[in-house]
């Protein structure tokens, strides 16, 4: 995935080169502990100690790295989450930082193979107006990516020009999780180019917008069902996350989920809590462990995501990706609670003990 600069800009040259020094050590250390001690307290005490500080001293850069059903848990549990609407109704839904677009064609898939009857309104949004331009193309190439090829955003910082951003990242070929039945499903194939079906690309509304921005709802046309929020913040440093995703909060419907994955768990958690968020727990677990590339850059790098760890008093809040939204209740998991059960809420604001 991405590379990381250690550095902090806010600290002075000298205290950054010794702390980058310092880091490299604790990074080395990490490499060379062997499995058996790794999973062990002390290992992952150590590793939780390494996870802060690189959180804390990176300086952190964006990334259009995406994938085609990157997560395939979180798209059933979408496909649960719609379930119970009745016949013909309506669907809101807003997918934030879209990048190249793979994830909303991904979630259009799911929801209208799973509903077909369903009227869907779905608006991507992704604050890089090129790379909104080239996901409303709907078109992809093919080819590999080699190691040496230059990242997307190397080219929108370059030439800023749709024609010239590649469609996979180097290491990260765009339809590495598709099978050839579902490349078959979901693309018209041209020569070396995937093109999204017509019956996917229906309906959806592109547009450039910022998920910072506390007029975006009135953009969106008012409160959404389902927010989903995927994989940009934790390119954020914490403060900033925290702002923003309090701002995406207030995009939801009452009772509607936020699905927000992608982002550093402190922040998750601390947000959660404060707006009293409840976790949805059908699929949590599959959910975290959905996509193997996050977990890839735990503890050495600032976009790794730490293993699910049920021995966590928090673990309940800390783990999940999807909440329900603006339903007042009791049911939020106290810290360190042990009997507390958590629940399934549909989207009809049904809900079901676990
Ligand atoms: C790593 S991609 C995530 C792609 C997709 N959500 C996924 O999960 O595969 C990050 C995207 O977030 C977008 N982004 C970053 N900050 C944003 C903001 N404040 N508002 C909207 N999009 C943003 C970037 O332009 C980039 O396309």
């Amino acid at each position: 995935m991405q590379t990381s600069r250690t550095s902090s800009s806010s600290m002075p040259d000298i205290g950054r080169k010794l702390f980058d020094f310092y880091l490299r050590h604790l990074r080395r250390i990490w490499r060379y502990t062997p499995n058996f001690v790794r999973v062990r307290r002390a290992g992952r005490i150590y590793a939780r100690f390494l996870d802060k500080m690189v959180r804390r001293s990176s300086d952190r850069s964006q990334s259009f790295t995406t994938f085609f059903l990157r997560n395939r848990p979180e798209l059933e549990l979408l496909q649960m989450l719609i379930a119970d609407k009745p016949t013909g109704a309506e669907l809101k839904i807003t997918v934030l930082a879209c990048s190249k677009g793979a994830e909303v064609y991904s979630m259009a898939w799911a929801i209208r193979s799973a509903r077909p009857d369903l009227r869907i309104s779905l608006q991507a949004i992704d604050i890089s107006p090129a790379i909104v331009e080239f996901a409303k193309r709907g078109v992809y190439s093919l080819r590999k990516p080699q190691p040496t090829d230059l990242s997307s955003d190397s080219y929108v910082r370059q030439n800023g020009h749709v024609d010239a951003i590649p469609s996979s990242d180097p290491n990260h070929w765009l339809f590495e999780h598709v099978s050839n039945e579902e490349m078959e499903g979901m693309f018209d194939i041209r020569g070396d180019q995937a093109i999204v079906k017509p019956w996917l690309r229906e309906g959806i509304q592109w547009f450039c917008g910022d998920a910072n921005d506390p007029n975006l709802i009135v953009r969106l046309g008012g409160s959404q069902e389902i927010v989903v929020a995927n994989r940009f913040l934790c390119h954020m440093r914490p403060p900033e996350a925290m702002n923003c995703l309090r701002n995406i909060g207030r995009l939801v419907a009452p009772g509607g989920h936020l699905f927000v994955s992608g982002i550093d768990l402190d922040v998750r958690t601390a947000v959660a809590r404060e707006r009293r968020w409840i976790p949805v727990a059908q699929r949590m677990r599959e959910i975290h462990d959905g996509d193997e590339s996050l977990h890839r850059g735990w503890p050495t790098q600032w976009w790794g995501l730490e293993p699910f760890d049920e021995t966590r008093s928090d673990w309940q809040m800390r783990y999940a990706s999807v909440f329900q939204i603006g339903i007042t209740s009791t049911r939020v998991p106290p810290i360190g609670g042990t009997n507390w059960k958590p629940e399934l809420v549909s989207a009809n604001g049904e809900i079901r003990q676990r």
